[in-house]
């Protein structure tokens, strides 16, 4: 028996074909990774540091190491509230992730009202400012609460080489001017929240917050951040996995506590000594491995064998 009976390459249709259940980290929608992340020596340190000083937690590492995952652990444990994401491209924009303004949106909503006001409806509406702002991630984080939302600003290294410096003037002050609402002299404009339907009242047009947020940004180090900015974060780099911490890992997503000496204790210090020798695989590159070996087919070689090197490529090699 083969490990995948589903598609062959025959071109025979078999509608009842059915799929395997999905591993536990790609079934939707998505369960919180908060259970199964297992923090590497000092990051705990690393990220009470950062919360206690208020200051954002820079993470760097290789790909698959966690960067993006520590920030949901910590949101779920402390009760942050669901995490704010801001995806970090060449092209983003701090004044995009403070606020968006639909210019486009209003002229067209007020032609319409003009339309409705010609056909004689006696009520066509009224030009609503606030209901073409829409907070950004930043934004949003920065609006006042009681407890501090958690933000987390990924792959910054990607970022446009102004970026850093303008985040930085934004998140010493912890605050932000909506300049459409201030131009406009709108005393108070209830706007939507990133992520969600909720809304916020804005006064003036100002927005300060009141318990800064918890801010993990992460960096794969393409890129050498200025030395205002790093001054201004805890800097944490993730460490090369340990046998120990990828048994941890693996206990934890799979629920498989995998026996010493085995094949599969023999595929993870596998993975843990090329790691080690600087190629580039990451860890959820072995749980998958792991997951198909570990299915109901008990795969012999050579299919096994296949199998692990489609799985465990290097990723530099793309
Ligand atoms: N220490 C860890 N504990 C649990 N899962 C981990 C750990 N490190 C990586 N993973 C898993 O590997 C995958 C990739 O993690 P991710 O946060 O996207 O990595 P990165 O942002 O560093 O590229 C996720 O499914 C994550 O759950
Ligand atoms: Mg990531």
């Amino acid at each position: 028996m083969t490990w995948n009976p589903y598609y062959r390459g025959d071109g025979v249709v078999r509608e009842d074909t059915r799929l395997p259940d999905p591993p536990p980290w790609r079934s939707f929608p998505r369960a919180s990774a908060a259970e199964v992340f297992q923090p590497p020596e000092g990051l705990v340190d690393a990220v009470n540091a950062s919360l206690a000083l208020r200051r954002p937690l820079l993470i760097t590492g290789s790909p698959g190491t966690g960067k993006s995952t520590v920030i949901e652990q910590v949101a779920e444990e402390l009760a942050l509230g669901p995490v704010l994401r801001w995806h970090i491209t060449s092209r983003s924009t701090l004044a995009d992730a403070l606020y968006r303004y639909d210019a486009l949106g209003r002229i067209h909503a007020h032609q319409l009202r003009q339309d409705k006001r010609r056909g004689g409806d006696p009520d066509p509406g009224e030009d609503d400012i606030a209901a073409f702002i829409t907070l950004g991630p930043l934004g949003t984080a920065l609006l006042p609460s009681p407890r501090p939302r958690a933000l987390l600003i990924d792959e910054i290294d990607k970022a446009d080489l102004d970026l850093p410096g303008d985040l930085l003037d934004v998140l010493e002050r912890g605050e932000y001017r909506i300049e459409e609402l201030l131009r406009e002299g709108q005393e108070t404009a209830r706007l939507r929240l990133w992520g969600g339907d909720t809304t916020h009242v804005v006064q003036r047009g100002r927005v300060q917050c009141t318990e800064f947020p918890f801010i993990v940004m992460t960096s794969n180090g393409e890129q050498e951040l200025p030395a205002p900015f790093l001054r201004r974060c805890l800097r944490y780099t993730m460490p090369r996995p340990t046998p120990a911490l990828v048994r941890e890992v693996v206990r934890r997503h799979l629920r498989l506590d995998v026996p010493e000496g085995g094949p599969l204790a023999a595929l993870i210090d596998d993975f843990v000594r090329r790691v080690a020798a600087g190629e580039s695989v990451a860890i959820d590159q072995l749980l998958s491995t792991l997951h198909l070996l570990d299915g109901p087919a008990r795969l012999e070689e050579p299919e096994r064998g296949k199998l692990i090197s489609l799985l465990m490529k290097d990723l530099s090699g793309a």
